[in-house]
């Protein structure tokens, strides 16, 4: 068994948690599940950076104290780490007094060994990073990493003396490959240690900030706020504190950070450990920055002029997202729109560590939409609902496979497998790609051995050996992501009628032949579709023309009566939908009412067409149906769309796909 520690930055507590920060947490968190899943020693930790101007300050404003502000604020984290199913083993704070006792002896011992030494200093400080910068750091005379106004600062301070490891560290990240990852972040740091490395100033005088941890030499300072924080990850795992903890958990095995917050990490942190001498992470891993459109205007944009400002491979020009840029978008909204595990899934399916994302609604849904709602969720509920009509729910046992069956277990073996190497290689998206692909791999199999023509011509084995093919397939999926969605793959384990407490090692998984004797029952749709909620065309021509109104005139609409643009006739979603059941309404001659199967959703519709169809007819029979029509009551009774028929004279005849397509499938 091996172990696994990962860390996560630890968040100012002033922040509210946006996608950003839920991100990085996530992210650990999934590592951490993968790890606990594959029976490694696992040991995950998170936290808050307490200390600091931005604290003090925010205190003052509000009358309270920085500790009672903190207690206040870090409850926004906690809260919402509770909420998506963080399965941290610590929460760590800075303001806890062990965490204050390590960080003091620390700085006791290398001030005792003439690692610290006390000198003046001149720099520009920013109050957003809280960090000092030298003149030749500066961009447009403002702060590097934030484009924010900086202020010069001449005072008498303590110094750690990091310019003596340069050499050191460069050698050191050349000769492991595997300390910073991506490798182009390695060169990141490589580049910047090409200049010559200043010591680093490690205090703060009482005088200008009182909120931080007193040097224990020297009652007049506190300490710098990263060189406290970078501490967490040592002090965490009982460094000082609990010998046995640390051994048994130190060096880390993986720290997560977002590509801003790299120089701390890659070269104060790991000069700082060589003169504890402490063994450094084996790897400190930087993630890419999600972006969006930028909520302010140029002129109130102080970031612009730094590095928050990105142009994506299309050539759009988005920000980091954050508070400070007004485009912070909250996870709350989002898991009220679907769930908090199609949140988690959204986050690790849709960024490419490492790499930026763009974050939009539209995104979103798009993702949500395609992977969970049509083919994870239409998957589950094709097999359940052919399992329970043909046998009750009990999945059967499995004849000889023949090449389809054997392609499907293929596609999944080979998801089995990319999970494993992806995760070695942090490429964690991959893996989730190719879970998607064994998923559509399903829904393929599905349409091409048609078990319900099976089921209808009385092929028992054959469709026996669909079903417990296909069952199987999907267990192994819901497997696979039970880390990214262990609510919802629960929920489908269970389902299937397995032990969702108590899946196999997934290392072990590929040795699960089949899950046949399981008994099925029925599951309501995981992932209910979203409706995409798109600006009508109408708007978006009214937006685009104000602006050009006032360069020149519009060129005049011409409407032809009668006629409709692509626009107006995709605004109608027309979908396969399969007939479930249909009865008579009674007390009305021509109604039917029908109950249909659109994608993983069923839904009922009551339709004029009694005259020309007995309900016994459309039993199994694939129709089309208008999918966005608003819900209407007939007689009573609710009915959502409307089937589509034309009508010649005495004569009705419904609209049918002229081959086997799956239910839900958009029609245009
Ligand atoms: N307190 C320091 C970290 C100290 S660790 C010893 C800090 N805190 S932070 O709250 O500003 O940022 C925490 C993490 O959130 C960083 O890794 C940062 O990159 C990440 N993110 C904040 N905004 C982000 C995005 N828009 N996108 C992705 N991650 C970003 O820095």
């Amino acid at each position: 068994m091996s172990k696994f520690y990962v860390t996560t930055p630890i968040y100012y507590v002033n922040d509210k948690p946006h996608i950003g920060h839920a991100y990085t947490t996530v992210l650990a968190d999934v590592l951490a599940r993968y790890n606990r899943a594959m029976g490694n020693d696992t040991f995950f930790l998170t936290g808050t950076d307490e200390h600091g101007q931005k604290v003090q300050t925010a205190a003052e404003k509000h009358g309270i104290s920085p500790q009672q502000h903190c207690d206040d604020t870090v409850q926004r984290f906690q809260e919402l780490w509770n909420t998506l199913g963080i399965t941290n083993d610590r929460f760590i704070r800075t303001t806890q007094e062990e965490h204050k006792r390590v960080v003091a002896e620390v700085l006791q011992d290398l001030y005792d060994r003439g690692e610290i030494y006390r000198g003046n200093y001149t720099g520009w400080y920013c109050v957003g990073d809280e960090r000092f910068f030298t003149e030749k750091d500066l961009v447009d005379g403002k702060c590097p990493e934030c484009g924010r106004e900086v202020t010069a600062i001449t005072e008498n301070n303590y110094f750690f003396r990091m310019s003596k490891y340069q050499d050191w560290l460069i050698d050191y990240i050349k000769t492991h490959p595997d300390f910073i990852l991506p490798a182009f972040r390695a060169n990141e740091t490589l580049g910047f240690l090409k200049k010559p490395l200043e010591d680093l100033c490690i205090s703060r005088p009482k005088s200008r900030l009182s909120w931080g941890i007193e040097l224990p030499f020297d009652k007049d300072y506190v300490t710098y706020v990263w060189f406290d924080a970078l501490l967490n990850y040592v002090s965490g795992v009982g460094y000082r504190t609990d010998d046995e903890k640390f051994k048994r958990w130190w060096p880390a095995s993986c720290e997560l950070i977002g590509k801003d917050i790299l120089t701390t990490h890659t070269v104060y942190w790991p000069t700082m450990l060589k003169a504890i001498g402490l063994p450094l992470p084996k790897t400190v891993f930087a993630h890419g920055w999600w972006l969006a459109d930028s909520k302010k205007s140029n002129a109130q944009n102080e970031n612009k002029a730094a590095g928050n400002v990105v142009v994506t491979e299309n050539g759009e020009v988005k920000q980091k997202m954050g508070k400070s840029n007004g485009n912070a978008v909250s996870p709350e909204s989002l898991i009220a729109m679907t769930n908090v595990d199609a949140f988690r899934y959204f986050l690790m399916a849709e960024m490419s560590l490492g790499n930026d994302a763009c974050f939009s609604e539209e995104t979103f849904t798009t993702r949500y939409n395609s992977d969970l709602a049509n083919d994870l969720g239409n998957l589950l509920s094709r097999v359940v609902k052919m399992t329970i009509r043909a046998t009750g729910g009990a999945i059967p046992a499995s004849g000889e496979l023949n090449a389809d069956d054997r392609e499907l277990f293929a596609a999944v073996d080979n998801a089995i497998a990319a999970m494993g190497s992806c995760l070695e290689s942090y490429k964690l998206d991959q893996g989730i790609a190719s879970v998607l692909n064994a998923v559509r791999a399903g829904n393929r199999y599905l349409e091409k051995c048609a078990p319900w023509t099976l089921a209808k011509n009385g092929e028992t084995e054959r469709l026996n050996t669909v079903l417990a093919t296909s069952a199987t397939a999907i267990y192994k999926v819901a497997v696979l992501l039970a880390p990214v969605m262990p609510n919802k793959m629960g929920e489908l384990v269970t389902a299937l009628g397995g032990d969702a407490k108590n899946l196999p090692v997934i290392t072990e998984l590929g040795k699960v032949a089949s899950i046949s004797g399981w008994q099925m029952s029925d599951v309501p749709p995981l992932f209910p579709r979203l409706e995409v909620q798109k600006p009508a065309p109408a708007e978006k021509v009214e937006k685009k023309s104000a602006k050009a109104e006032k360069k020149a005139a519009p060129a005049p609409q011409l409407e032809v009566p009668g006629v409709i643009t692509i626009n107006d006739f995709q605004r109608t979603e027309l979908r396969t939908a399969k007939v479930l059941k249909a009865e008579k309404v009674e007390g009305a001659d021509k109604l039917l009412k029908l109950e249909i199967e659109v994608g993983s959703e069923n839904r009922q519709i009551v339709s004029g067409i009694a005259p020309w169809y007995a309900p016994d007819d459309l039993i199994g029979k694939n129709i089309v149906i208008v999918a966005n029509l608003q819900k209407a009551k007939i007689r009573g009774i609710e009915s959502c769309g409307m089937l589509l028929a034309a009508k010649c004279g005495d004569t009705l005849a419904l609209v049918m796909p002229d081959k086997d397509i799956p239910s839900g499938t958009l029609v245009g």
